[in-house]
């Protein structure tokens, strides 16, 4: 039934859709279930299938936990003569990879998902993005696609492979759409389900494209769906197992079961699936927790969230509960530092990762997260002053103006919470010293988790705020 270990996945108590294991083939999939969903969509019809997906009460796993039935209801109400479904595997947060994980052992419940959401929202046309980078995961889910035509799943649905940039931005749903019209990634102004795929109808002006546009004038929206990969991958298991065993799991609000990373100063990093409402420290403890004789100091929920401190631990990992310690739980991929991390050096290096990746269409944007950057280095460096903090407080206050996508709004969440949660390494660094040692940190942009070690892309250090490489 299973083929190699999935490298640093930890076994858990109630896994549900990620298996310790790679599936050898469909049959092992359809051993476990799998294909029932999508048989239980095409006989209950649309409407019943959004309706079973809003009673589950599942929430985007891509990281802003919008209701999933919800973005299926409007998408498929949209009108318009063509609809389309996108799985997000762009998998570039910062500290996840659990993506990647499901796409290696089960492509087939992402894939299964992913048709089961096109029969909901009205789609013919489907697609899959993933980097051209990602070749384990490309591999299989290949491999996976030509089992599951074979086998006669798709029916009339096409699925399409489209392979796109390392760029962090590639994951944001309005710039995916670009890149699989063969674009850069350069987020649009409007959403998917108002300007989907290929769509001709204007996105500014006069004549701005309205949901449920009909095609008059041969203007077309295009109304698209895009889910990421996990959440397609629960959709599957809900329309198998019921929308009442998958709120067995979890909280009112949050339910289910969640696929979380964790990398950083723990002892064994990797992937591992929890029922939601598990409190962080669990997870880590999971890992291993902290080094011998270390402390966990603080953990990033990638690079979306404000941080959390060593006081904040024991906070179940609910959307609900994330929100009121004043963060988030983005797409649970947990990035830890413990007592040797100096968080200015921290706030460097992840608002630095910021910088590089915005795109520059909205100045304040592209100017502030610079601005913030450089004058976190003079402060990283010694040579800063409480002018430096300053300019920080003025940036944040802007960076956000006429953005068209939410990375400005991971700068300002990130780097206040950091200058409010940490004031003591920002005061002792302007006062010439560093509390903890300054020792270096890399941007936590996931190559691989294998035996417990996360590998960090290394060239990340080496791209320019222009998308360019230095030597
Ligand atoms: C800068 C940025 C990068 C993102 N990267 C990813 C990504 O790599 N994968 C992903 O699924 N969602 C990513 N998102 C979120 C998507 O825009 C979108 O909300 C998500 O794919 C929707 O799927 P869900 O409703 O299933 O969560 C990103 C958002 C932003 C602002
Ligand atoms: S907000 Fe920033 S990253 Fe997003 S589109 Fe504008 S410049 Fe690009």
């Amino acid at each position: 039934m299973a083929d190699a270990p999935v490298p640093g996945v930890h076994p858990v108590e109630r896994r549900r859709i990620l298996p310790p294991y790679s599936l050898g083939s469909l049959e092992d999939y359809a051993d476990i279930g799998g294909g029932r969903g999508l048989e239980a969509a095409r006989s209950m019809g649309p409407e019943r299938t959004i309706e079973f997906v809003v009673r589950s009460g599942l929430r985007g796993r891509g990281g802003a936990g919008f209701p999933t039935g919800a973005k299926w209801g409007s998408v498929a109400r949209a009108g318009g003569a063509r609809h389309y479904a996108v799985c997000n595997a762009a998998e570039g947060e910062p500290g996840t990879f659990k993506d990647r994980a499901l796409l290696r052992a089960i492509p087939y419940a992402v894939l299964e998902g992913l048709l089961i959401a096109a029969e909901a929202v009205g789609a013919s046309e489907t697609y899959l993005a993933l980097k051209a980078s990602f070749a384990p995961e490309t591999e299989a889910v290949s491999r996976a696609l030509v089992e599951i035509e074979k086998a006669g799943w798709l029916g009339d649905l096409t699925v399409s492979l489209v392979a796109g940039p390392e760029e962090y931005l590639f994951g944001e749903e309005k710039a995916l759409l670009e890149v699989i019209e063969g674009n850069d990634p350069l987020p649009r102004w409007l959403p998917p389900y108002v300007h989907g795929l290929f769509a001709t109808a204007p996105q500014l002006g006069w004549e701005a494209s309205v949901p449920g546009s009909d095609g008059a004038a041969g203007l077309e929206a295009n109304p698209t769906l895009v889910n990421n990969a996990e959440t397609l991958a629960h959709t599957a298991w809900i329309l198998a197992h019921g929308a009442g065993e998958f709120r067995e799991l979890g909280t009112e609000s949050s339910a289910g079961t969640l696929i979380c990373t964790v990398v950083g100063d723990v002892r064994r990093s990797g992937v591992l699936e929890v029922p939601m409402g598990t409190p962080l420290q669990s997870v880590l403890d999971a890992c291993g927790g902290a080094h011998p004789g270390r402390e966990v100091r603080a953990v990033f929920s990638g690079v979306s969230n404000a941080v959390l401190s060593a006081a904040d631990l024991d906070t179940p990992l609910t959307h609900e509960a994330m929100t009121a310690a004043g963060s988030g739980l983005g797409s649970a991929g947990f990035v830890v530092y413990d007592d040797t991390a100096c968080m200015v050096e921290v706030a460097s290096t992840l608002s630095r990762f910021l910088h590089v990746e915005s795109c520059g269409q909205c100045p304040p944007c592209k100017l502030g997260t610079g601005a913030i950057t450089a004058a976190l280095d003079t402060i990283r460096d010694g040579s800063g002053s409480n002018r430096d903090l300053d300019r920080i407080e003025e940036s944040l206050r802007i960076v956000t103006d006429g953005n068209r996508c939410y990375l400005p709004v991971e700068e300002l969440s990130l780097v206040s919470s950091v200058l409010r949660t940490f004031p003591g390494d920002f005061a002792a660094h302007i006062d010439g010293s560093c509390p903890v040692g300054g020792r270096k940190i890399p941007p936590p942009k996931i190559l691989d988790i294998a035996d417990g070690i996360a590998s960090y892309d290394p060239n990340q250090e080496r791209k320019r705020p222009d998308w360019t490489y230095s030597e």
